[in-house]
């Protein structure tokens, strides 16, 4: 059946321009408007809030329903019965791995957790007190400068074996750089041990101790970096993809999603919210920050509080409730102050009309913080942390993009509001 047509006329023409609409298997659908530059004129979106950007097959996310699903599979399902690098298995691939696949793809991945010992070398260059997110653009980036051999992006197995390193090395590099901020000596990964594990070895141990990572803690971690593995055309997602759509490299690309994902609307709001918890400090403070979101004359907002695409409960968030209980009873937090700030503030906020009106929801990041706290992660580290996380679902998009048959470079329009065209004044002419 032929697709159907949506028709614009514009103030100047008589014909309708016929724009196909498209139907994707899940979802709202579009209006295919890729044909009217021809008409001379552009469509306006600032902030893509009307706009989708690609197809894609890796992720869905119904904002009203609050669902969440990775090639089909429910983000809860996968939190659940799954692991991170099963996940990861998922989105590159599109099908949970069997036993064997499955052993053959995290034999790949311990094959390169090392980094090469040049590299190394680059931390020196930087403060020990710089941001680890500043140090993780720097090094990610570089890591292009140590792999010619795998950079043909038009080389399906060059490919592969890009994400494959970029996946095994974040959790070294994001270890490493946690260590030289406190100036401890980078620790080692050590193959027999899971993908979670590891982290948290290369994170806490030290050469003076032969402490093995706490497996409560390790079942935490994993399920924090299921839940950040993907979230579809986010802003760093669509930053790795435009990046990629000029034929850089991936391991530029995924420097430049770091980038993107570090601000406070984005991924460093896991970061935030922490520091906004310290600051409310007592239960008893919670009414005065609420008035503060509210107030249209104050820049403070409830971080880990609202979502452009779910209108309701980020399904992560209640994940991540839950596991920031179990992780505080392991650990015999369960009187946490930030945790219980958190509890009532969530509570608050969700009796509030403006909350309410507004369909504002604790999102991914609002739990994840109090977890990380907990299991002694810095707060500067947070994000590092997702980073990590998300590097799988960059790297799943930046390969469907560069697969897909006719790629072609990312470059919107504007609206221009600028001077026109006018004649150059000499200096001595000038105000
Ligand atoms: N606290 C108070 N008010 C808020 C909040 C909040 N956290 N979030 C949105 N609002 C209000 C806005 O002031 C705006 O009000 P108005 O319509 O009266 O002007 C309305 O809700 C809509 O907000 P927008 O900024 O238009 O929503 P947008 O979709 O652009 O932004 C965002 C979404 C950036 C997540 C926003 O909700 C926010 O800043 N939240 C806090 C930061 C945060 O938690 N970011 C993490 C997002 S999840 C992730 O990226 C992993």
């Amino acid at each position: 059946m032929a697709d159907p047509f949506a028709k614009l006329i514009l103030p100047d023409q008589k014909e309708a321009i016929q724009l196909p609409i498209k139907e994707g298997s899940l979802g709202p659908k579009v209006i295919d408007i890729s044909s009217l530059s021809n008409h001379g004129i552009f469509t306006y979106d600032p902030g893509f809030r009307s706009t989708a950007s690609c197809d894609s097959n890796i992720t869905f996310i119904d904002g009203d329903l609050g669902i969440l699903l990775h090639q089909g599979y429910s983000i809860e399902d996968l939190a659940d019965h799954s692991d991170y690098l099963e996940v990861c298995y998922l989105l590159l691939q599109g099908e949970l791995p069997n036993a064997q696949q499955r052993a053959i793809f995290e034999h790949k991945i311990k094959n390169h957790t090392l980094v090469h010992e040049q590299l190394s070398k680059f931390f020196n260059g930087f403060r020990r007190d710089a941001h680890p997110m500043a140090v993780m653009c720097g090094v990610v980036g570089a890591l292009s400068a140590f792999y010619h051999d795998s950079l043909d992006i038009k080389n399906p197995e060059h490919r592969e074996i890009c994400a494959l390193r970029l996946i095994a090395k974040m959790p070294t590099l994001a270890a490493m750089c946690h260590k030289y901020s406190i100036g401890q000596p980078f620790v080692y990964p050590r193959n027999s041990m899971t993908y979670s594990e590891n982290l948290l070895h290369m994170m806490f141990s030290v050469p003076s101790n032969d402490d093995l990572p706490n497996p409560v803690l390790v079942k935490a971690i994993d399920k924090i970096l299921i839940l950040h593995a993907d979230h579809e055309q986010n802003a760093s997602t669509s930053t790795v993809r435009l990046a990629g759509s000029s034929g850089a490299n991936p391991f530029a690309c995924i420097a430049a999603g770091i980038t993107a994902l570090w601000g406070p609307a984005h991924g460093g709001a896991n970061e935030a919210v922490l520091k906004m918890l310290h600051e409310i400090g007592d239960v008893k403070h919670i009414g005065k920050y609420i008035e503060r979101s509210k107030d249209k004359n104050d820049t403070f907002r409830l971080m880990g509080f609202g979502h452009r695409v779910y209108k309701n409960f980020d399904p992560r968030a209640k994940v991540m409730r839950q596991t920031c209980h179990e992780v505080l009873s392991e650990l015999n937090k369960q009187d946490d102050p930030l945790f219980k700030i958190a509890l009532k503030l969530e509570e608050i906020a969700l009796q509030d009309d403006y909350f309410i009106q507004k369909k504002l929801y604790p999102n991914v990041d609002f739990y994840s913080g109090i977890i990380l706290n907990a299991i002694g992660i810095p707060t500067n580290m947070f994000t590092v942390i997702f980073s990590l996380a998300r590097t799988v679902g960059w790297i799943a998009h930046w390969t469907e993009m560069i697969s897909a048959p006719g790629l072609s470079i990312s470059r919107p329009r504007q609206l221009y509001t600028g001077e026109k065209n006018r004649p150059f004044i000499a200096m001595q002419y000038r105000d």
